[in-house]
């Protein structure tokens, strides 16, 4: 077992947070806190214990020097300081004197959030290749390491991983939640076990499928990844988001003849017209032609896919059915969901797409639980544990 905070000694030391603020932000606004709030357990715990909290994030891709211009943490900072109650200082840089000045001078129960972590990605990849001198410099700001940013714990970066080599590291209570409900809902799940495993893109989760056939009882497909499937098996896709990876085609050709008692696969859509973006009409699966692309499952494949959804005692949710932001392909993803939350199984959402459609259906509530992780929870999920959350010392 990991150590965790509440195991720490924490009154009046300096404790170095990393949390995962990468929220979704559009002009500047942010359009969905919940990364940030469900950071609030452990941010709280250390105001009332008295220690100095230093948080590090990282936020958005960075690249480049321009990059920095709008991917910087004030904002967030601003925002958190609306959510404590207490002082909240912003570092303008992730290293500086003025940061390790603050520092020296916090009071207990204080929080500095240093800026974006990955600005020290320009121009060596300090941040993303773990480098050894910034890990030990963010490890030397304080006395204890606490990783709490689930949705990070896939990087080996320095901020989440590194530092922990050089002081004495542990879980905060986000972590701890992760891997109790994945442990409980994912990892051992009730049967009968479905999953609803939708999305564009076939690559990024063959792997996941692959992982997670032997341990269900059900996969039913949708979105681009069953597009990819019916390719596959010789239907006409038109000109359907669909992968053309050799190497990817052959993993599904295994999987769907290894698992064709578990999967099901959409037998209506709604498509639309290469050349006419107002055209829109509901097809059986084997009527698509060439100029047509998928953008939803029909009536059909949702009646067929909620007979198994009643019997489940576990389902799991990866990705969406169809194009949910666009209100005339919004059916499939809406319809799933809803069946999903009328049964009377345990919920679980993960991954960044299908907790966002959870959000726009304004359905959270009904879910068992809804992971904070992306491509993280993905990985947990295959391989049962994450390399910044393995690297943290054991409990003794
Ligand atoms: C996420 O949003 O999934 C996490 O913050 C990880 O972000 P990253 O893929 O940029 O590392």
């Amino acid at each position: 077992m990991k150590r965790r905070i509440q195991d720490m000694n924490v009154k009046g030391k300096k404790v170095l947070l990393r949390c995962d603020f990468n929220v979704p932000v559009k002009d500047g606004v942010i359009i969905d806190d919940s990364k940030i709030v469900a950071s609030l357990n452990t941010i709280d715990y250390l105001i009332k214990e008295g220690a100095k909290i230093i948080i590090l994030s990282h936020f958005g891709k960075v690249k480049t020097e321009e990059d920095k211009v709008n991917n910087s943490l004030a904002p967030i900072a601003a925002h958190l300081q609306k959510l404590v109650n207490t002082k909240v200082i912003f570092s303008k840089q992730p290293r500086s004197l003025y940061l390790e000045a603050k520092i020296e001078n916090m009071n207990p129960g204080e929080i500095v959030v240093l800026e974006n972590t990955r600005f020290e990605d320009v121009p060596n990849k300090l941040e993303s290749n773990n480098d050894p001198q910034l890990s030990m410099y963010w490890a030397g700001l304080a006395d204890i390491y606490c990783l709490d940013a689930f949705g990070s714990s896939h990087r080996k970066h320095a901020s989440t991983y590194g530092v922990a080599k050089y002081i004495p590291s542990c879980i905060g209570f986000l972590v701890q939640h992760e891997i109790e409900m994945l442990d409980e809902y994912v990892l051992n799940a009730k049967h009968p076990f479905t999953i609803v495993m939708g999305g564009a893109k076939v690559e990024d989760k063959v792997e996941l499928i692959e992982s997670l056939l032997p341990r269900c009882d059900n996969l039913l497909i949708t979105g681009g990844i069953a597009n990819s499937c019916l390719h596959t098996l010789g239907f006409n896709v038109g000109g359907s988001l669909k992968t053309n990876n050799p190497e990817v085609l052959s993993r599904i050709k295994n999987i769907l003849i290894n698992y064709k008692d578990k999967i099901m696969l959409p037998v209506d859509a709604i498509i639309g017209r290469v050349y006419n973006e107002n055209f829109i009409e509901h097809v059986n699966i084997d009527k698509i032609e060439e100029d047509d692309i998928i953008y939803d499952v029909g009536m059909k494949t949702i009646n067929k896919y909620n007979e198994i959804l009643k019997n489940s005692k576990t389902i799991f949710v990866n990705g969406t059915a169809g194009k949910y932001e666009d209100k005339r392909y919004a059916t499939g993803t809406r319809e799933l969901l809803t069946n999903i939350v009328n049964s009377n199984a345990i919920k679980i959402v993960g991954g960044g797409d299908g907790v966002s459609a959870v959000k726009h259906f304004k359905l959270e509530d009904k879910f068992s639980f809804l992971s904070t992780g992306g491509g993280a929870t993905l990985e947990y999920i295959i391989n049962k544990g994450l390399p910044a959350i393995d690297n943290i010392a054991d409990f003794e």
